[in-house]
Formats: C-alpha cells, structure tokens, sequence
C-alpha cells in the first residue's frame, strides 16, 4: 500500500489556543531567538531561556486538542502502518488526543520532557516548571537538566526520520507551517502527491508545487483533507 506523511508545524494548535512563531502576535514577535532558542543560550542567558520554556509548558495544561488533531489521530489509527505523523510543534495535542507515543515524532522536541545535559537522560516531567523537577538536577547523575527542546544552530535528530519518511513517502501532506524552517515545498516535489493548508500563502513555500491547496483553518480543512488521503490509500 502507498504510504503518507502528515507533517504539521504551529497552525494546527493554533485553534487550540497555542501561539504560532511568525504571524503578527506570534512567539518571535515577542521575544528574540537569539535570547531564548539559540545554541548557547543556557549558557549565556539561562534564567530567560528556562523560564520562556516553562511559561509555554505551564500554559499547555489547560489546552485541548482540536478537531484536527482528533481527525488525524483516527487515520493513524485506521491505517497505522501506511500513515507516518511527524511534527514541529512541542505540545502534547496530539498525545492528548490519544495518539501514543510511539506514533508521532517531535522533530523539534518535545515540551513536557526535560533532558540532561551530561548524561542525555529524559525525564517526563509533565506541565511544571523546570525547578519544581528534582530542583533542576538530573536523578541519574546531577547533572543540569533543560527543556528538551531543539534550539536554532542545535543539531535535529529526527530530521533522520524525516529523511527517510520521505524517501518512502507517496503523499505528503503540509499542515500549519509557514515552511521557513522545513523546505516544505521541496518535500512536495519528492511527492506523487501533495496537500498543503495554511491559513494564507506563505513567501517561504511555493504553492504551485503542491497538487492542492487549501488556505482555510484546519479545523475547516481537515475533513476534506483526510477524504483525499483516505481516498489515495484505497485507490493505490
Ligand atoms: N489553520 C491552518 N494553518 C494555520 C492556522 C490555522 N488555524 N493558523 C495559522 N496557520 C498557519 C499560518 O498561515 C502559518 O503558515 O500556520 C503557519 C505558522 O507558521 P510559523 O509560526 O512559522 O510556525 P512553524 O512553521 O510551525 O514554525 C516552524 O519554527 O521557531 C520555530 O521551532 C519552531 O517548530 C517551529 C518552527
């Protein structure tokens, strides 16, 4: 059978009340990324860097999944070996909407988990701040912990997954990201088919490489959007 990947970046909690990056209001019109999401910022300005991680987890308590994340958790449920779920995004949405584990891949890690910097160990730590976890220290070997988290100039580790995702991809289908990170519109092109839905045309991705586009809400999108990838897998 054919094989999709979904790749979603901060549009798609958007309707959850989460903020994206780089629309107006967004995360870095408020704070630098040089400060708070740079290689080198916990050595240079951890106080800042921690406590910009611990207000976004804190926040993530309270917020639900949307009808989107719900959507795409069922096809993955339905067709769990065809379906390949990767994201941007560091909230646990789809987790909350009853994905495992196992079955999505945080390609710029991952808000409830703190990692240590000497011995690498994650630690869940759900939605309190950093220092209310084993004061900072990690269990294991004392070491300082931090968000695990993928900063700017950091190296991805997933992105490996991705690679090969979309060596073996067919469709490929763009959910809520402005692709300034992604080159998403080269992905659509490694594609026999793709779908992209933004809420408005981006000047880092090109839309003419995309077989559909869709500049709506997610929530609005997803129906149709998950009818054609349904429809693509049982046609293949
Ligand atoms: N439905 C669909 N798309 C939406 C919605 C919505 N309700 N709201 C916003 N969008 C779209 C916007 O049109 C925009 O293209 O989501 C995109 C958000 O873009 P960014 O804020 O740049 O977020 P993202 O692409 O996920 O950022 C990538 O940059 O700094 C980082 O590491 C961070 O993972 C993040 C990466």
């Amino acid at each position: 059978m054919a094989k999709v990947l979904i790749l979603s970046g901060a549009g798609l909690s958007a309707e959850s009340g989460i903020s994206t990056f780089r629309e107006a209001d967004g995360l870095w019109e408020k704070h630098r990324v040089e400060d708070v999401c740079s290689a080198g910022c916990l050595d240079t300005n951890g106080e800042a860097t921690r406590a910009f991680y611990d207000a976004r987890r804190t926040d993530l308590k309270d917020k639900k999944p949307n009808h989107a994340h719900k959507v795409l958790v069922e096809l993955k449920q339905k067709y769990p070996q065809e379906i390949s779920i990767l994201t941007q995004n560091i909230d646990d949405l789809f987790e909350k909407a009853g994905i495992k584990p196992q079955e999505i891949v945080h390609l710029h890690g991952f808000l409830p988990q703190l990692r240590c910097r000497e011995c690498e160990e994650i630690y869940e730590i759900a939605y309190v701040k950093q220092a209310e976890f084993n004061h900072g220290a990690c269990p294991k070997c004392f070491g300082e912990l931090r968000p695990n988290i993928v900063f700017f100039g950091e190296s991805a580790p997933l992105y490996e997954k991705l690679t090969s995702e979309l060596n073996e991809c067919d469709m490929i289908v763009v959910i809520g990201t402005s692709g300034n990170v992604l080159d998403v519109t080269y992905f659509a092109q490694l594609c026999d088919y793709s779908i992209l839905n933004n809420l408005e045309p981006s000047s880092a991705i090109d839309d003419k490489y995309f077989t559909k586009v869709y500049y709506a809400k997610a929530t609005e999108a997803i129906d149709t959007i998950a009818e054609l990838i349904e429809e693509f897998l049982e046609n293949a």
